[in-house]
């Protein structure tokens, strides 16, 4: 059955429609891990729209977490103004300090070990680690939640209903890529097994896309969007108004 592909669909939608922003590899190519911690940490409350022109800006500055541990706090805060929320660039500072100090300027490659990181939460921490990382873990955004909470008509209201949707998003993963875990466990030796990679960052990232551009709060484009043949909401008829929210 077709729900059974889901995870297909997504990413063959992705492959074709996937917004060109600036901190996302071009189609086939490795990404930076100081690319997508540097543009997750800008985007935790910041539009993408706004949030580009200070990727860019900060990049040119400060290539690598190195160059931005050497810099001095103040010349972060000066580069940060305008986005807001300044706590996000003091804890991205101690962030790149801490990466060049204790982890040889390298990031950790795991959910744990990033999430151990200054500024780092849950939602970032699976974020960095699915997009840079391939780890198969699905960061759930506003976005994200939206788009789950239709797809399967969940009638429990938010926040209550997060566990749920978090588990209903983790079914839109992937699968790892198969025989990826013991050819690398062999080749560099350091792979533990489980540890295979996915293109689970693609997955996140393609549910990101469809809740910003297709899967919209209102009026959402069914129409366009690869996953609408099993939508739950759509086949009710009332995709807007999910997802449920408790009243207040
Ligand atoms: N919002 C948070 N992370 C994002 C990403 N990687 N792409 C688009 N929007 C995002």
């Amino acid at each position: 059955p077709r729900s059974q592909d889901r995870p297909g669909l997504l990413l063959a939608w992705y492959d074709l429609h996937r917004r060109r922003l600036p901190w996302r590899a071009l189609p086939g190519k490795a990404v930076d891990p100081y690319f997508v911690w540097l543009s997750e940490i800008m985007l935790q409350q910041t539009t993408v729209k706004a949030v580009g022109p200070y990727f860019e800006k900060f990049l040119a500055r400060w290539p690598d977490v190195d160059a931005m541990a050497r810099a001095s706090l103040d010349d972060v805060l000066r580069m940060w103004a305008g986005l807001g929320y300044y706590s996000r660039a003091r804890n991205l500072h101690a962030c790149a300090v801490a990466v060049r100090r204790d982890h040889g300027g390298t990031f950790p490659d795991t959910e744990e070990g990033l999430h151990a990181l200054p500024g780092i939460g849950p939602y970032t921490a699976a974020a960095i680690a699915a997009i840079a990382f391939g780890r198969r873990t699905m960061p759930v955004d506003g976005n994200i939640e939206r788009v789950v909470s239709r797809l399967f008509a969940v009638e429990e209201a938010l926040p209550k209903a997060k566990p749920r949707i978090r588990e209903l998003a983790a079914t839109l993963l992937g699968p790892s890529r198969s025989g990826d875990v013991k050819t690398r466990a062999g080749r560099d030796g350091k792979s533990r097994a489980g540890d295979g990679k996915s293109r689970a960052g693609d997955s996140a990232q393609a549910l990101m896309d469809l809740g910003a551009t297709i899967c919209t709060p209102k009026k959402p484009a069914c129409a366009l969007c690869p996953l609408s043949d099993d939508c739950a909401a759509r086949l009710r008829g009332d995709p807007e108004t999910f997802p449920r929210k408790a009243k207040k």
